[in-house]
C-alpha cells in the first residue's frame, strides 16, 4: 500500500481564501450575510458573463430554486439527462414534478438532442429542460437550445461540473434562462460547500435570493406570503469562494494538462479512449474519465481495484438515473425512442456507465503520482 493517498479531486487552497475569511472575522461579518457574499456574486457573474448571480448553500439548492422560479409544480414534466449525478434530478421530485430521462450522445456524453426530440414527441409541453455539462464538457448547446426554443420551454443549465468551460467562446451556465454552479469539495473551485444561481434577468436572481432567505416579505415584523428556504451562502463560505475564484483559470489549465497527459500515456492502447471533449468548446476537464472498449476483457472494476490497492482513488461513471431504483418508474428516451430500462447495452449512457471510470484528476498530483497511476492502468492492459 502506498503511503499517501492519491485523490480523485480534492480541494486546492492558496491563501487568499484565508485573507477573505480573516477580514470577515475582523469585521464580525461572520453572520448573517455580508460583503463577501455580495462581492462573490459580482465577481462570479463578471467572470462567467451574466448580469446577475445569487450565492446559495449548494448547487442542489440552486437547481431547486431554478425549478421553483420557473413555476415547476406537481405533475409537471421536466426533461433531465440520465447520465448525471442524482442532484440534477432530485429537486424535480422535491416539487412533486415528474423527471423524464434523456439518453446521452456519443460525441460529448451529454443529453442527446435526438433523444430530446423523441421525448418532446410524446410530451410536447414539459415545464423545463435541464442540460448538464458532464465532467466539464459542454453539451450540444446549439441543437438543444434550438429544440427548447421551438417548443418554448425554458432551459436550465446544470453547470455544476463545468465552471470555467466554454462553448463557442461563451461560458457554460450562461446559455439557459437560468444557470447553476456547485462549489462542493471536489469541484474545480470549492467553498467547502456552496452553489450559485446565475441569470441575465435580475428578477430571477432577486427571487432566488428571496426564496433562499425564508421568503420574508418587506415588513418590520416577520411576514411571509410564500414558502421559503434556508438556502443562502454564508459570508465565511463566500470568502473562500472569492479566494478560489482568483485561481479558477489556473486550476483549469492544470486539469487540462492532466487530461492531455492521460491522452498521451494511453495513446498506444486501442481499448482505451478518454471522455470526448466538445470540439465547439474549451472544457475545464474537471475529471478525466476513460472508456474501455467492449471487446476488451479488462473491466473498469479491475482498473479501479488495481488503483485502490495502491491507495489511489478512482470511481465509476455516474450510474444513469433511469437505472436507479428510486427513478425506475419514470420514462426514459433514447435517440430511437423509448427504451426498456434494464441494465445492459441498450443505451449509450448504460454502455458508458458499464465500460467507464473516472481517473484521479487532482491538480495537486505530482509527476510521480501521475507516473504511478499511468503505470498501474497500463499494467491492467498488459503494457
Ligand atoms: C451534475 C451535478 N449537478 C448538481 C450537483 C450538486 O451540487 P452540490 O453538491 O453543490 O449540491 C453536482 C455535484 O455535486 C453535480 O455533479
Amino acid at each position: 500500500m502506498a503511503g499517501t493517498k492519491i485523490y480523485l479531486s480534492s480541494p486546492t487552497m492558496h491563501g487568499e481564501e484565508q485573507e477573505f475569511i480573516k477580514e470577515a472575522f475582523d469585521t464580525n461579518w461572520v453572520a448573517p450575510l455580508g460583503p463577501n457574499v455580495n462581492a462573490f456574486e459580482k465577481e462570479l457573474a463578471s467572470f462567467v458573463g451574466t448580469a446577475h448571480a445569487s450565492a446559495l448553500s449548494a448547487g442542489t439548492a440552486a437547481i431547486h430554486l431554478a425549478l421553483r422560479i420557473l413555476g415547476v409544480g406537481e405533475g409537471d414534466r421536466v426533461f433531465v439527462p440520465t447520465l448525471t449525478f442524482s442532484a440534477t434530478a432530485n429537486p424535480v421530485v422535491y416539487e412533486k414534478a415528474v423527471p423524464v430521462f434523456i439518453d446521452s450522445e456519443e460525441d460529448t456524453w451529454n443529453m442527446d438532442p435526438k433523444a430530446l426530440e423523441q421525448a418532446f414527441e410524446k410530451y410536447p409541453h414539459p415545464k423545463a429542460v435541464i442540460v448538464v455539462h458532464l465532467y466539464g464538457t459542454a453539451a450540444k448547446l446549439d441543437e438543444i437550445m434550438e429544440i427548447c426554443k421551438a417548443h418554448k420551454v425554458p432551459l436550465i443549465e446544470d453547470a455544476a461540473e463545468s465552471l470555467g468551460s466554454t462553448y463557442k467562446g461563451k461560458q457554460t451556465g450562461t446559455f439557459g434562462k437560468i444557470g447553476i454552479y456547485s462549489f462542493n469539495g471536489n469541484k474545480i473551485i470549492t467553498t467547502s460547500g456552496g452553489g450559485m444561481l446565475v441569470s441575465d434577468e435580475e428578477e430571477i436572481t432577486r427571487k432566488a435570493t428571496f426564496l433562499a432567505t425564508q421568503a420574508r416579505d418587506p415588513a418590520r415584523h416577520y411576514q411571509h406570503s410564500q414558502i421559503g428556504f434556508n438556502y443562502r451562502m454564508s459570508n465565511i463560505t463566500a470568502g473562500i469562494g472569492r479566494g478560489q475564484l482568483l485561481h479558477l483559470e489556473e486550476h483549469k489549465a492544470l486539469k487540462k494538462a492532466i487530461y492531455e497527459q492521460y491522452q498521451r500515456a494511453f495513446a498506444d492502447i486501442k481499448e482505451i479512449s478518454l471522455n470526448p471533449l466538445n470540439q465547439n468548446g474549451d472544457a475545464n476537464c474537471w475529471l478525466t474519465t476513460m472508456l474501455i472498449d467492449e471487446a476488451s476483457p479488462v473491466t473498469p472494476d479491475r482498473v479501479m481495484d488495481a488503483l485502490e490497492a495502491q491507495n489511489i482513488e478512482s470511481r465509476p461513471i455516474w450510474k444513469p438515473m433511469h437505472l436507479q431504483p428510486v427513478f425506475a418508474a419514470y420514462d426514459f428516451f433514447t435517440a430511437s425512442g423509448e427504451e426498456k430500462k434494464e441494465e445492459g447495452k441498450g443505451s449509450v449512457s448504460a454502455r458508458i456507465f458499464d465500460r467507464g471510470l473516472c481517473l484521479p484528476s487532482d491538480i495537486k498530483n505530482t509527476a510521480q503520482d501521475m507516473e504511478l497511476i499511468i503505470r498501474i492502468v497500463r499494467k491492467c492492459f498488459g503494457r
